[in-house]
């Protein structure tokens, strides 16, 4: 039976997995990684199975997930010209950020279809949000294919490759690590201790969004319903936006969004 194959085993392939075992997800997972104590790891934790030939893990593959750091995925698909692609995927999905697919495709077999995907960590718990985009010749099964697959991990939404590093910038759970982080700080300075603050705060970024998504009601509502007019919050908020927020958020964003280039570039 033909597996799913992971080339690179690390951060994200191991939020993967983790994610695809919690979701019960039964076909065949393979992953190959050029350090054999990643491969033990994941075999031993995630029941994988592990290949150190680069050749043969092509070979086993129906869907081909490319999980290397930008920088490496053109010395890894150099690698991959004398696979049997012939024997192997058709579909390959590339996870790195910035590399568009017109550059994937001028590397590996011309039989392969190409697509790329944004997965977050947060898949590690299958509640994740994954972006999917696909060549224009990819049919819609082999869509359908990768969008149930990333499914398993979470929510997944296509979108049209010229969003992605937008998306990748905007999509990070790291945004609220940072805001949590940074909330928190900020109330320890006004005199709480360090419990108390993340314990607000968390309250204040998590419980807020977790509101919004399950109440129905629209932002401006909950902005309306959380801020009266001349309370605590929308001083709070108005001074925020007087000294900059949306415009630190907006560089913050575009800062990212080159660096997904700058990297792709490498
Ligand atoms: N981490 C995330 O949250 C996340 C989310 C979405 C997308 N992505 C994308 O996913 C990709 C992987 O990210 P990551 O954070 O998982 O990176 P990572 O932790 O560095 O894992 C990549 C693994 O692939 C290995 N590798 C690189 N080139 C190889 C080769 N030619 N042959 C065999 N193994 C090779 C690396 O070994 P070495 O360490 O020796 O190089 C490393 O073990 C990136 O392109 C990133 O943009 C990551």
């Amino acid at each position: 039976m033909k597996a799913t194959v992971f080339l690179g085993g690390g951060r994200i392939t191991s939020a993967l997995v983790a994610g695809l075992r919690l979701a019960k997800y039964k076909p065949p997972l393979v992953v190959y990684d050029r350090h054999p104590e990643k491969l033990r790891r994941l075999k031993r934790e995630f029941n994988v199975s592990t290949e150190h030939d680069l050749a043969r893990a092509v070979s086993q593959a129906c869907l081909l997930i490319v999980a290397v750091r930008p920088q490496d995925v053109a010395n890894l698909l150099d690698d991959t010209a004398n696979c049997d692609w012939a024997a192997g995927p058709r579909l390959v999905v590339s996870l790195a950020a910035g590399i568009p697919l017109q550059k994937l495709r001028s590397k590996g077999s011309s039989a392969a279809r190409w697509g790329r995907a944004m997965p977050s960590p947060v898949c590690r718990i299958a509640r994740g949000l994954t972006a999917v985009t696909f060549e224009e010749n990819v049919a819609m099964r082999q869509r359908k294919q990768v969008r149930d697959f990333f499914g398993h991990l979470g929510s997944v939404l296509e979108i049209p490759e010229a969003h992605f590093d937008a998306f990748t910038a905007t999509f990070s759970p790291s945004h609220g690590y940072h805001a949590l982080a940074t909330l928190a700080r900020s109330a320890q300075a006004a005199g709480l201790d360090r419990k108390a603050a993340l314990t607000a705060a968390a309250h204040a970024i998590a419980g807020g969004i977790f509101y919004w998504q399950e109440s129905g009601q629209t932002l401006d509502e909950l902005l309306r319903e959380a801020a009266t007019p001349g309370g605590t919050a929308a001083a709070t908020m108005a001074a925020m936006n007087r000294a900059g927020y949306e415009r630190v958020v907006a560089k913050g964003l575009w800062t990212g969004i080159k660096q997904a280039r700058i990297n792709a570039r490498r």
